[in-house]
């Protein structure tokens, strides 16, 4: 792939049209999306990598740019929620109230597709999931632009996902034409996807909204078996690839906060008999016990909020720190923990120790 430059403008995060040269900036950027270029923008989730979702050669930029499989649908986004109904055939019930509680949120519907949207963006299947996301940057980003624009997040196909500029820059630096700088992201997990095409509405990943809210509006929610079976196939085609992933193995290690650490500081030792610098992925209130590793605490377990923040550059951490091997602590799979479980399952391909 030939490299090209790649601009990066600082934007004000909660203010990105406050002065004159913002006003313009943003205009370039949304003129820039228009025109079949690559921008990626900070959402209140990730930072995503916009292109023109009605445009197929922009669209087919963005599986170069972040090495994709094709085969891997792209969420679009947009400004406002009038303009999904354009774009989409129907919404059921369960869609507009799933829209009505927690739209623009980190929430993306998938619907069947009214056929205008280029195949490159869906995979050739017949829904397309859709997202407002809740950032200023990015809302102001789809309103300026007009269009709805397709987004994956901004990394590399398989690394962590981006919660700040830099990790985009580290990723895609001359592979896109402008990074929107808005500071680091507030949820740091992705968006909670939904399929309300079928009889139920089904959970297909877990993210920024709790599966425990979803059940309070559509309490006949269920939860895709393809994400706590590993034997079944998962029905969202992202689902299936090794993700979120640092380049060290990582292993997980079950049990209550106390066992973990008596565990772990054995398999430390272990691996440090064999030569091998360990990390250790832990909590504030642990991240003093550990001897002989290199620690990264994602956050506080009291505050669950925190670990989801932190858990993406907490896993890029480890590669900065060249460790050879990882250990990580595990969380109750409830609330936002049940989302960092589901990214570290897939961080370190499903392995428990
Ligand atoms: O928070 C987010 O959702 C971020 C920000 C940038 O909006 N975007 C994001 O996109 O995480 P991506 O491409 O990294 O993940 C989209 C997920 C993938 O697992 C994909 O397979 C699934 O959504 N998906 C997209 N369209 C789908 C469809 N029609 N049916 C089932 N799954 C779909
Ligand atoms: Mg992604």
């Amino acid at each position: 792939m030939q490299l090209k430059k790649t601009h990066c403008w600082e934007i004000d995060p909660n203010q990105p049209l406050s002065d004159l040269l913002l006003k313009e900036e943003m205009h370039d950027a949304a003129q820039l999306l228009r025109e079949g270029g690559l921008v990626a923008f900070p959402t209140e989730t990730v930072y995503g990598l916009g292109a023109d979702a009605t445009s197929s050669e922009a669209v087919k930029r963005i599986f170069l740019a972040k090495g994709r499989p094709s085969d891997n649908p792209l969420i679009i986004h947009f400004g406002e929620v009038h303009q999904i109904r354009e774009w989409v055939q129907s919404i059921p019930p369960a869609g507009e109230q799933l829209l009505e509680a927690f739209v623009p949120g980190p929430l993306t519907l998938i619907l069947p597709h009214s056929g205008k949207i280029v195949p490159e963006v869906t995979a050739g299947l017949p829904t397309v999931g859709v997202r407002i996301p809740n950032h200023p940057v990015a809302r102001a980003l789809l309103q300026l632009t007009g269009h709805p624009v397709a987004a994956p997040s901004a990394n590399r196909s398989g690394r962590p996902s981006p919660t700040e500029a830099r990790h985009v820059w580290q990723d895609l630096q001359g592979r896109i034409e402008l990074l929107l700088d808005g500071g680091p992201t507030g949820v740091g997990v992705e968006s909670t996807v939904v399929d309300v095409t079928g009889e139920y509405p089904i959970l297909l990943r877990p993210g920024g909204v709790s599966l425990e809210d979803l059940q309070k509006v559509v309490p006949t929610i269920q939860v895709d078996l393809g994400l706590t079976e590993s034997a079944s196939k998962p029905r969202s085609p992202g689902m299936k690839y090794r993700h979120y992933a640092p380049e060290a193995t990582m292993w997980l290690v079950k049990g209550n906060p106390q066992n973990m650490v008596t565990q772990i500081q054995k398999l430390i030792e272990e691996s440090n008999l064999h030569g091998k610098k360990v990390g250790v992925l832990t909590t504030t209130e642990n991240e003093d016990k550990y001897k002989s590793a290199a620690v990264v605490s994602a956050g506080s377990r009291k505050q669950p909020e925190s670990v989801a923040r932190n858990l993406f550059q907490a896993l890029r951490q480890f590669d900065e720190l060249k460790v050879d091997v990882i250990y990580g602590e595990t969380f109750p799979e409830e609330g936002i923990f049940f989302s960092v479980m589901n990214r570290l399952r897939k961080a370190a391909d499903g392995k428990f120790c």
